[in-house]
Order: C-alpha cells, then sequence, then structure tokens
C-alpha cells in the first residue's frame, strides 16, 4: 500500500442515457464536479435524494466510468485504466461501503468479510488472518453473528458486515499507512448507538492510520464527525466547508 491517499475529481459530467432516440429520457446526474481531497481528510458527502451523491462516489471510486472529466487516485489516472488493471488498483488501494450491502447471500458474515482477500489470492485461516478478523468482529459488535447468513441478519448487521468487509484489509495490514475509503449511507439502516460506534471507528481510522474518507450521509449527525462538508445539489457542489462552518449553519438552521 502506498504511503499517500489522495483523491482528486476533475470536471466530472455523467449522463445516464434514458434509451430515447432524442435524449429526451438522459438524466444529467453531474454537471462538472471538480474536488480535492486531501490524505487523511475525511468527508461527508450530503444533498437531498438524487442530487448525485452515490453517482460521484461510485465514480470517484472507479466503479462507474464519468461521461467526461478525469479521476486520479494517488498517481494514477485511474480513468484511462482498463477493467483488469482497473479491478486489481482498486482492491489493493480503494474500499467500498455500498448503499445496497451487496452481500453474499450463501456466505456466512465472516466468510463475506474474507471475500475481497481471498479473491486477491490469499489463503484464508492463518492466525494473523483469525485475529485480525476477531479484532474487526468485536469492534462492530458481530462476534455473536459471525456464522449467520445475510438472511438471517438484521438490517443494521448486515450493513455493520459490509462496513467490515471494506475494513478487513486494513485491519490485516497493521502497518498500512494509508488507504481511500468510500461509503455510501454506511449509518443508513443503523439506530443512534451503532450509527455513533460506525462514525468512532471512521475517525479513529482517519486520526491513528490517516486513512481518506468519503462518506455520503443525509444525517448531520454523521456529518459532525467529519473534516469537511460538501453539499451537492442537483449535480453540482453549493457548498464546500469545514466542519465548524457546517455545524454553525446546521444549528442556525435548527434554532
Ligand atoms: N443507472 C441509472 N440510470 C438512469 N438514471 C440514474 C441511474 N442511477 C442514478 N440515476 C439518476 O441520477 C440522479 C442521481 O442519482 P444518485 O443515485 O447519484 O442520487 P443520490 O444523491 O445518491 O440519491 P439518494 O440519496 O436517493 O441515494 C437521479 O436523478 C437518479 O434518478
Ligand atoms: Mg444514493
Amino acid at each position: 500500500m502506498t504511503e499517500i491517499s489522495h483523491l482528486l475529481c476533475e470536471n466530472i459530467t455523467k449522463i445516464y442515457r434514458g434509451g430515447s432516440l432524442d435524449g429526451s429520457a438522459d438524466v444529467s446526474a453531474l454537471k462538472g464536479v471538480t474536488l480535492e481531497v486531501p490524505h487523511g481528510q475525511f468527508l461527508a458527502i450530503m444533498g437531498a435524494s438524487g442530487s448525485g451523491k452515490s453517482t460521484l462516489l461510485h465514480i470517484a471510486a472507479g466503479l462507474t466510468k464519468p461521461t467526461s472529466g478525469t479521476v486520479r487516485i494517488n498517481e494514477t489516472q485511474i480513468s484511462s485504466l482498463g477493467d483488469r488493471a482497473l479491478t486489481l488498483f482498486r482492491r489493493e488501494n480503494v474500499g467500498v461501503v455500498f448503499q445496497a450491502f451487496n452481500l453474499i447471500p450463501t456466505l456466512t458474515a465472516e466468510e463475506n468479510i474474507l471475500l475481497p482477500i481471498l479473491a486477491g489470492g490469499k489463503s484464508g485461516g492463518t492466525e494473523k488472518m483469525n485475529a485480525a478478523m476477531t479484532q474487526i468482529l468485536t469492534r462492530l459488535n458481530l462476534l455473536e453473528r459471525r456464522r449467520h447468513y445475510p438472511d438471517a441478519l438484521s438490517g443494521g448487521e448486515q450493513q455493520r458486515v459490509a462496513i467490515a468487509r471494506a475494513l478487513f484489509t486494513d485491519f490485516l495490514n497493521e502497518d498500512s499507512k494509508a488507504s481511500l475509503l468510500f461509503a455510501d449511507e454506511p449509518t443508513g439502516n443503523l439506530d443512534s448507538a451503532n450509527s455513533e460506534v460506525i462514525c468512532r471507528l471512521l475517525r479513529e481510522l482517519c486520526d491513528e492510520r490517516k486513512h481518506t474518507m468519503v462518506v455520503v450521509t443525509h444525517e448531520p449527525s454523521v456529518a459532525h464527525w467529519a473534516d469537511r462538508v460538501i453539499t451537492l445539489q442537483d449535480g453540482k457542489i453549493l457548498h464546500d466547508q469545514t466542519a465548524a462552518e457546517f455545524a454553525a449553519q446546521n444549528s442556525a438552521k435548527e434554532a
């Protein structure tokens, strides 16, 4: 893993083609977004439903190609990588927690968490891996559920398994100095106590291990843990604020 995890999105646009010949059904989801996230920053992306948050996150993580614009992670222009190179690059450098958790129904919680590592060619069951597994399961309050299948888990538990899967590579490499984690509504299905567990964990990963975090949320209470908050509106950045500016604006709204 590299020492630096830095993200640069330049002039990103995304048009979803609607299939009509005259283009009338096309959706312009992003309309020129430029965003730089420095190493070690915890960024929250807010905005109304449909404003383009998930689209931006997927493009920044290399899961979706932009219609125009470029994405650079560290020194790599990911928008110019081929599919295979991109998959390998993501596996090494990027963790993603999806809005829909994408757990494999025929694998237990533990097997789901191990999947990216095994897909990367490492073998399971080593002492180091078991220790990291116990550590992450404990941290996310899942130890008793490790052998359950997704359909036997609550929505919140499934969400925590998806978070554990995205973070596992990292728990395995104690010496990893940097990685980039993207999460789409990671606390969307959690009660406030579990939501706080997740936010605290993300904050600690930023502070202790200098991770770079990009977290989509609609909850101000989650954004308060971030260093910086951007707000999207209709495919553009409306506000780009420090956490303090965001908190001040938010408490003025509530007052
Ligand atoms: N695959 C797709 N095909 C066509 N339109 C899409 C597709 N995915 C998203 N869109 C549209 O693009 C716009 C932005 O969607 P996006 O999922 O990025 O919003 P969001 O801010 O994440 O919303 P939410 O808070 O509801 O998750 C929306 O108008 C949506 O309907
Ligand atoms: Mg979304």
